[in-house]
């Protein structure tokens, strides 16, 4: 029966208001103009977020002077550390310079060098620059369905899309006979209609959707690495029968690369499988730091929305979409991962090693089994992300979304519950226990996660000793405890 961590919530969300006075008071301020005090959900965890003074490499300060090392860096964008120095650079000298930073809507040629570095790093015939990844994701599939003329989206329950009609429904996994939901009220009411969910990682699954409906699918969405669903790779069988099966079907495959477009390489992660998808998304690395996605691919989709194909599709606007100073850093990160490939990827893959395998020794030595997953697969030789899971099945690690949020599987309760507050204390900020590495961090740090681990596991054990109360639960499943997270319906 899974485990119910009230007490040890309460007691962690005490101690964590005790130390943070500061960020309690802005915490008040913050509630009072902002809806839960902030912008997105998943920042504003419980009790309160620390409140940032300062972020540098791979720490953070809060106000109340804690040194906090970081591992959500950014909502796993800020891949060289936060605050980085090349792109800070860039920056500074283009506002002093200041003649051209604010400059807006008028196309440039830094718009069109950005373009020209990305297109075939990202293996796309053409692409058009948006200021989020949701954007990127909407846009595309709204091409798609033009495109194709047909209205299904197809999508991995679990996976995150975006804040948009298609992105949020199935995002949000139950447990039991109906595992998936509406995510939002407000949507168009046929939306729910128009996306059919699938389980990651899963080929039967997968094919099982295409035969009963291959004709009405425009196009399936899916992350070759997982990120929303902790940081799983899809297995090369499994996103090739994805293309396989979107080509029989005569529906377009989409990759959504938000996070994991220049993690592993300089470009794209689909071609490290060897696959070439219709579209594709990217955002997060490749603005270092600033607001830049971008979608892209086939010409003749991506002219849709372009003069060539009647302007059918509206993925155009956006009065900061291509914006100087958020094209600056872009370029200024994305030539810099290209000049540096050599040393930037590596040394990632390094330190992600390191750090599943401080997760696993810090719990285990703590008496609480955990699992790192996102270790590399062949072909792709480095993983700089990795999420904890604590699998109730020590022989098995959680391959889809399904699996990680089941409490059948894994303790789901401790790692969306406790372990992000617990970690905090220690000193280590993830975003409910997915981390991704930058090349700021050191060994040392990743030390310190080893020793920040057994601290949070002993607690964890010592709590379970002393035996509070379980939650029996109708159906099996489990009434997940009160969570000391945020909104975990989104994620970074
Ligand atoms: C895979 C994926 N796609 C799309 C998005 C949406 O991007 P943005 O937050 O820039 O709108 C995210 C955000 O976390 C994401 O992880």
């Amino acid at each position: 029966m899974p485990e119910d961590y009230t007490a040890l919530i309460e007691e962690l969300s005490r101690e964590f208001r005790a130390r943070n006075p500061r960020s309690a008071a802005l915490d008040e301020r913050a509630r009072a103009v902002m809806v839960d005090g902030g912008n997105h959900g998943v920042r504003l965890s419980h009790p309160f977020p620390p409140r940032i003074a300062s972020a540098r490499g791979g720490r953070v300060t809060d106000l109340d002077g804690h040194s906090i090392l970081d591992f959500w860096q950014g909502h796993f964008a800020n891949i060289l550390g936060n605050s980085p120095d090349v792109v800070a650079a860039a920056l500074s000298g283009a506002v002093a310079g200041g003649d051209t930073l604010l400059q807006l809507g008028i196309p440039d040629e830094l718009t069109v060098e950005t373009a020209e570095l990305l297109c075939p790093r990202l293996h796309t015939e053409k692409l058009r620059f948006t200021t989020s990844g949701t954007l990127a994701t909407m846009y595309s599939i709204m091409l798609a369905r033009a495109y194709t003329g047909r209205e299904l989206v197809l999508k991995v329950g679990g996976g995150w899309q975006g804040s948009q009609p298609w992105g949020l429904v199935g995002y949000a996994l139950h447990p039991g006979p109906e595992p998936w939901t509406l995510d939002s009220e407000g949507l168009p009411s046929s939306v729910e209609g128009e996306v059919e969910i699938s389980r990651f990682n899963d080929p039967e699954d997968l094919a099982a959707r295409f035969r009963d409906h291959g004709d009405r699918i425009a196009c399936m969405i899916v992350e070759p690495v997982v990120g929303a669903g902790e940081f799983m790779f899809g297995r090369p069988e499994y996103l090739g029968l994805a293309r396989e099966l979107t080509e029989r079907y005569g529906a377009l495959l989409i990759f959504d690369e938000v996070v994991c477009g220049f993690r592993f390489r300089a470009g794209d992660v689909g071609s490290m499988y060897g696959l070439q998808p219709d579209l594709i998304t990217v955002g997060k690395v490749i603005g270092g730091g600033m607001p830049v996605a971008a979608f892209g691919g086939r010409a003749d989709v991506l002219d849709l929305c372009g003069r060539g194909g009647g302007n059918r599709v509206g993925a155009s606007g956006g009065t900061y979409s291509a914006h100087p100073a958020s094209l600056l850093a872009a370029r200024t990160m994305v030539s810099h991962l290209i000049e540096h490939e050599d040393e930037v990827y590596p040394r990632l893959a390094v330190l992600g090693e390191r750090l599943r395998h401080a997760i696993e020794d810090g719990f285990a030595a703590g008496g609480i089994p955990a699992y790192s997953s996102g270790a590399p697969l062949a072909g792709i030789p480095g993983s700089s992300l990795t999420a904890v899971h604590f699998v109730l099945d020590e022989d098995a690690g959680p391959e889809s979304p399904h699996e990680s949020n089941d409490p059948s599987c894994c303790d789901v309760a401790l790692k969306d519950g406790v372990l992000q507050l617990a970690l905090l204390l220690e000193g280590v900020y993830t975003l409910f226990g997915c981390f991704a590495v930058g090349t700021a961090h050191t060994e040392d740090d990743i030390d310190r996660v080893r020793d920040a681990c057994e601290a949070v596991a002993r607690r964890v054990a010592a709590h379970r000793r002393a035996g509070g109360p379980r939650v029996a639960v109708p159906g099996g499943a489990s009434d997940p405890a009160p969570s000391a997270g945020g909104d975990t319906s989104q994620t970074g």
